[in-house]
């Protein structure tokens, strides 16, 4: 169908404000299709936890399900577990280790435009490799406890890395393969870590990413880091300090086949991952195990229908929530199979993922909204002539999806034919929270629908009243099993960002709104959090990332529409008083962000101002910056100290 006929019928879909039914075929055969699950769920939330936590294998059992003091959880108390052990040894203990795992591609491909690398990799070939790998990291002196920091490009070696931590009780913290230099120092130092793990680079659209340099760099600052663990990737030239850099090749040659599944308290902390927040300072979100893995195992359930025959392809990479809770720990501890694809949608071409998705019959495709919307820009003639006959059920997580964006999925990649889930969830939260049951709810564009059984979700006012309809805070009112236990190092932050607004409950951070069926529509951030293209990157980051360089005297960052990105990040900048606004600047300065923070923090526009709107108390109004960078009419100018700084502005940005 061509594109213009797309846009036709998007138009009428949304006209008639249509709700989507699941067929009766996916009904029939879906995990959960009588909506009496709610209710049940509801009338002993911690029961029906405990009875999806007993699909785990846990080493001796909880004594008590729940010990709730509001804001800290302890969930399965007593209970022994190990999530490696759930995600890979009992499969081959119940057979299922010639069963593939993992089918892998990596992003080069020859002259035909097919893969180089493609794997397949059964459970008995992760069992060998984790064991492997545990026993690699003990032989470097890494005890229960440790943390492990793990700076990968996604290859399968990543996933090993994370489990074989889990398999002897260490943390991990991995740390996304775009971050910089800075910022994979700065989550290194905070969560003190002993070994770094890495790969001599990444293929990202066909050029090499050279991690092992970035790391060289930021271990200079890092006097916890003993060792580099470095996989053999792209064979680029990289150095090696002796003594402390060692090959992955190398290492496990020399070890046991078979190191045994540390014991872990359910509380026992099972990795950090770092967040943006509202200051500079990224925030380490702590996951325990037992809960944890309880929540991952259901949701990858319930929410992706997952089967034994099912072939799940969730594209995030493993330096996000997304990669840990639906590549690693959910779909593994389910046992089914993944795919694991290494590079960009459009290398060599812009219909890289959709033949990803025919030449491994994938099921169930799981991405983001962002994604969704290049895809539609880059028009349907990519789709012509592929199979997508697979595909079973679609989802999209990590930002608002519009609904021109859902038609535009339902249409050309669910064919009209399957559900599709908008999932909302966080790093904090640990597994989806908000979503539809796809064999179960009617499903609305845009709208993530409900809280999922057990999840307890509400809209609130300023004053924490909940609202039956309309707009406001979303709130979570109970606590659920991958909760985050805390901030890393940092309890009084972790009390103020998410329990101070209203007591007791769990401020997230986004505004919702309620329809009057009581389904949820998402509104993004409410707070100084910009989300770039699904990731969150906080305005102080940026703004401390400009004024780090030697020109830039202050800086106030704000996020603006962005048709593909959903937002992007626009920059005003005060600069010194004796260096001039000169073009060549403007880029120097977006490369300083990208070079401080990582590419993704690029900001899109830079407009050189002498002065930034102020409040009297010399509080910065974002929301007049938000104003002029998108060319909209100012509001409400009667707080500030000076109203000319503001007009001045907006004069300058309409002339540039
Ligand atoms: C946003 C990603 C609307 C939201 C799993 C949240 C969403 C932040 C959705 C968390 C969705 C995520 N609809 N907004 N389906 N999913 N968000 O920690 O603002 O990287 O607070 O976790 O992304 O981003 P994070």
């Amino acid at each position: 169908m061509s594109d213009s006929k797309t846009k036709q019928t998007v138009d009428v879909l949304l006209e008639e404000n249509r709700k989507f039914v699941p067929s009766k075929n996916f009904q029939a055969q879906a995990f959960y299709n009588n909506d009496s699950v709610y209710k049940d769920a509801d009338s002993n939330y911690e029961e029906y936890w405990a009875q999806w936590a007993k699909k785990l294998d846990w080493i001796s059992p909880w004594e008590k399900i729940l010990e709730w003091k509001a804001p800290y959880a302890k969930w399965f108390i007593k209970g022994k577990l190990n999530a490696c052990y759930n995600c890979v040894d009992r499969h081959v203990k119940n057979g299922k280790g010639s069963k593939t795992a993992l089918v892998w591609e990596g992003e080069p491909t020859n002259d035909q435009g097919k893969p180089k690398d493609v794997l397949t990799i059964t459970y008995d070939d992760v069992y060998l490799a984790v064991n492997k790998l545990a026993n690699v990291y003990k032989s470097l002196g890494i005890k229960k406890g440790d943390r492990i920091a793990i700076y990968m490009p996604m290859i399968p070696e990543a996933i090993y890395a994370m489990l074989a931590a889990a398999r002897i009780g260490a943390i991990h913290t991995v740390v996304f393969g775009g971050f910089s230099v800075d910022s994979l120092k700065g989550r290194i130092n905070d969560a003190q870590a002993k070994l770094l793990i890495t790969a001599d680079g990444g293929f990202r659209r066909g050029k090499i990413i050279p991690l092992k340099s970035t790391c060289d760099e930021a271990v200079l600052d890092c006097p916890s880091i003993e060792n580099v663990v470095v996989v053999k990737r792209c064979d680029n030239s990289i150095e090696m300090k002796s003594n402390r850099d060692y090959w992955y090749h190398d290492l496990v040659t020399n070890v046991d086949d078979f190191c045994p599944p540390e014991e872990m308290d359910s509380e026992d902390i099972l990795f950090i991952l770092y967040t943006s927040g509202t200051t500079g300072k990224p925030k380490g979100i702590i996951h325990t195990t037992g809960g944890y893995m309880t929540s991952v195992l259901a949701t990858s359930k319930m929410v992706f229908d997952l089967t034994d025959d099912d072939i799940f392809w969730c594209t995030a990479d493993v330096g996000w929530i997304t990669g840990h809770s639906y590549i690693v720990y959910g779909p593994m501890a389910n046992g089914v199979t993944q795919v694991i694809y290494e590079g960009t949608p459009d290398y060599p071409e812009k219909n890289r993922f959709w033949k990803i998705i025919e030449r491994h019959k994938a099921s169930v495709f799981y991405t983001a909204p962002t994604a969704i919307r290049a895809f539609m820009k880059w028009g349907v003639q990519w789709i012509d002539n592929i199979d997508l006959s697979s595909l079973k059920l679609l989802g999209t997580v990590g930002e608002p999806i519009n609904p021109e964006a859902w038609i535009w999925y339902h249409k050309e990649i669910g064919k009209e034919k399957i559900p599709i889930v908008d999932t909302w969830w966080q790093t904090e939260t640990g597994s989806i929270m908000i979503s539809p049951l796809p064999g179960l709810t009617a499903t609305k564009p845009g709208s993530a629908t409900r809280p999922l059984p057990g999840i307890k979700a509400v809209v609130l006012n300023e004053t924490g009243e909940e609202l039956t309809e309309g707009g406001g805070y979303l709130a979570i009112t109970r606590p659920w099993p991958s909760m985050l236990r805390g901030i890393y190092g940092d309890d009084q932050r972790f009390k103020d960002t998410y329990w101070s607004k209203w007591d007791g409950t769990y401020f997230p951070g986004d505004g919702a709104n309620k329809d009057k069926e009581g389904y949820f529509w998402l509104l993004g951030r409410v707070d100084d959090v910009m989300n770039v293209a699904g990731h969150n990157i906080g305005t102080m980051e940026v703004e401390s990332a400009l004024v780090d360089h030697s020109s830039v005297a202050e800086a106030a960052v704000v996020g603006i529409t962005d048709e593909i990105k959903g937002q992007a990040i626009a920059a005003f900048v005060i600069l010194k008083e004796e260096i001039s606004a000169e073009e060549s600047l403007e880029s120097e300065l977006k490369e300083h962000v990208a070079k401080k923070i990582g590419a993704i923090a690029r900001p899109k526009i830079i407009i050189f101002t002498p002065e930034l709107p102020k409040t009297r108390s010399g509080k910065i109004m974002r929301r007049l910056l938000r104003d002029v960078a998108e060319g909209r009419a100012l509001g409400d100018v009667t707080t500030l100290a000076d109203p000319n700084v503001i007009q001045a502005l907006k004069q300058k940005y309409e002339d540039k």
